[in-house]
């Protein structure tokens, strides 16, 4: 297998990769859990939000001159009110935050530590450019009965648990988005936690208990 670099693009170095990484993410999304129907200029449009913004990163993984997978981040402030308003609602200040907005690779390239050198990069770009005190991210949940999950499916959890995150079930969003079949569904994803620097919790004295452990 070819040999696989990890670039870190921002602002205008993300131009050029527009179009592929828009395919890219489309190309993972399209499968399960996420059943995403998405189209390219909606990624691209989303994708130029990146590289308008200088408090955010693409890290994206490269093979053979093309990008096999990527990653992003930005302060959790940046984000969509969908995204922010959990924090809020839970009495937790935006700018505590780092959100890590997606990780997506491309099958063939799974199993080879992309993923945590993804988080990695993610997580130390967050502590050199931010206060934040935390790095978070959403995962979809779906129902055990669904009929597409497939058999056997384990899901992320031990990945995100072995990078140091825990679920936070006092944390969900809801989004939107058309599935394949055309039908746009709403979804609720639980937002996961990791402490970036010293404080272990967000909240001082915690609410109805400690957060789910592993
Ligand atoms: C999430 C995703 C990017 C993870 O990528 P990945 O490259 O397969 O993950 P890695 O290979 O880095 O890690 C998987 C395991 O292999 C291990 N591993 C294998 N080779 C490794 C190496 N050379 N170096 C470090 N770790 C390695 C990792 O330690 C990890 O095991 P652990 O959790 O027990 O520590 C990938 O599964 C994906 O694209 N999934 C579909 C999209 C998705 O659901 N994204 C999440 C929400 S947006």
């Amino acid at each position: 297998m070819q040999d696989v670099s990890i670039r870190l693009l921002h602002g205008e170095a993300l131009i050029p990769w527009l179009g592929a990484l828009a395919r890219l993410r489309l190309a993972v999304f399209r499968e399960w859990p996420y059943l995403y129907e998405g189209n390219e200029a909606d990624e691209r449009a989303y994708l130029r939000c990146y590289a308008g913004n200088p408090k955010a990163l693409v890290v994206a993984a490269f093979a053979g001159g093309e990008p096999v997978g990527m990653a992003s981040c930005l302060p959790l402030s940046c984000e969509s009110e969908a995204i922010v308003a959990p924090f809020r609602a839970a009495g937790l200040d935006p700018a505590r935050f780092f959100y890590l907005a997606e990780s997506v690779l491309l099958a063939p390239w799974r199993g080879r530590g992309i993923g945590v050198a993804f988080f990695a990069a993610r997580e130390s770009f967050a502590r050199s450019t931010s206060l934040a005190e935390f790095a978070t991210f959403c995962g979809v949940l779906r129902p055990e009965d669904h009929p597409e999950r497939p058999p056997g499916w384990t899901g992320l959890s031990t990945f995100w648990r072995h990078r140091g995150y825990r679920q936070e079930p006092r944390l969900c969003c809801s989004l939107s988005w058309p599935e394949r079949g055309g039908e746009t569904v709403e979804h609720v994803l639980r937002f996961w936690l990791k402490p970036l620097g010293r404080t272990a919790s967000p909240w001082t004295e915690p609410p109805g208990g400690a957060m789910l452990g592993p």
